[in-house]
């Protein structure tokens, strides 16, 4: 099952959003990264509850949403009941722990994500807490940046964290992956990693491909 790839979906042509996440499904890929911005906790504006809900009718797959806002508790039913099958907030947020609690109190995929600039210390408290940690390998806001691999460090604590005391927690990395930085993600011990421009610029097929391919070293 792991590691596996997760497109974003910040990245496909938003005018044929839902022919394009079911061709990534039709090429073998049972999760996608959704990608929402509030314009306060990142510098951008990005995808809300309608497109989410909208989407939802369109296919089955796994949606992973990935909250860059300032509130994620007061969204937290919005996201949810518009067909979220994960829901990840930033542990920089005063409402981190209020979205978490949320989030398992309703069985879902809860996650929780720090910035590159978050140190590994603030999200290890949350081991045996949460599902999911998500590194950012970027400055959250948008697609196409070049890869920080300093986060490293904090996807290999994160694995020792998890391991060493036995527990199950997904390690996912965010920002920045293509042919050439996913093996070195999947060397430190990352589980699911998202990747926007290098899935949906270009040819698609092609792209997921050679991500695969990368992936496996
Ligand atoms: C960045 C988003 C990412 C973004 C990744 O704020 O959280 O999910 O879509 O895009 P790439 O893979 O192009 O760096
Ligand atoms: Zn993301």
């Amino acid at each position: 099952m792991y590691p596996k790839l997760s497109p974003s979906i910040l990245s496909a042509d938003f005018a044929r959003l839902g022919e394009e996440v079911k061709l990534v499904e039709s090429l073998g890929i049972d999760e996608i990264h959704i990608d929402v911005m509030d314009g306060h906790f990142v510098p951008n504006i990005s995808i809300g509850v309608p497109v989410i809900r909208s989407l939802r009718k369109e296919t089955g797959v796994f949606f992973d949403t990935h909250l860059m806002i300032e509130r994620p508790a007061r969204y937290f039913d919005d996201f949810l009941r518009a067909g979220s099958d994960g829901i990840t907030c930033h542990v920089e947020v005063k409402e981190a722990d209020e979205c978490i609690r949320k989030g398992r109190k309703e069985g879902i995929r809860t996650g929780i994500s720090l910035n590159p600039e978050t140190p590994v210390e603030k999200v290890l408290p949350y081991v045996g807490k949460v599902d999911m940690f998500l590194v950012m390998s970027v400055h959250p806001g948008f697609e196409g940046q070049k890869f920080i691999p300093d986060v490293l460090s904090k996807v290999e604590a994160l694995r020792k964290a998890i391991d060493s005391e036995g527990l199950d927690g997904i390690i996912q990395i965010d920002g920045g992956m293509n042919p050439e930085t996913a093996p070195i993600a999947v060397e430190a011990g990352v589980d699911i990693l998202v990747a926007g421009s290098a899935v949906f610029k270009g040819d698609i097929r092609k792209n997921i491909e050679s991500l695969n391919h990368a992936m496996k070293g």
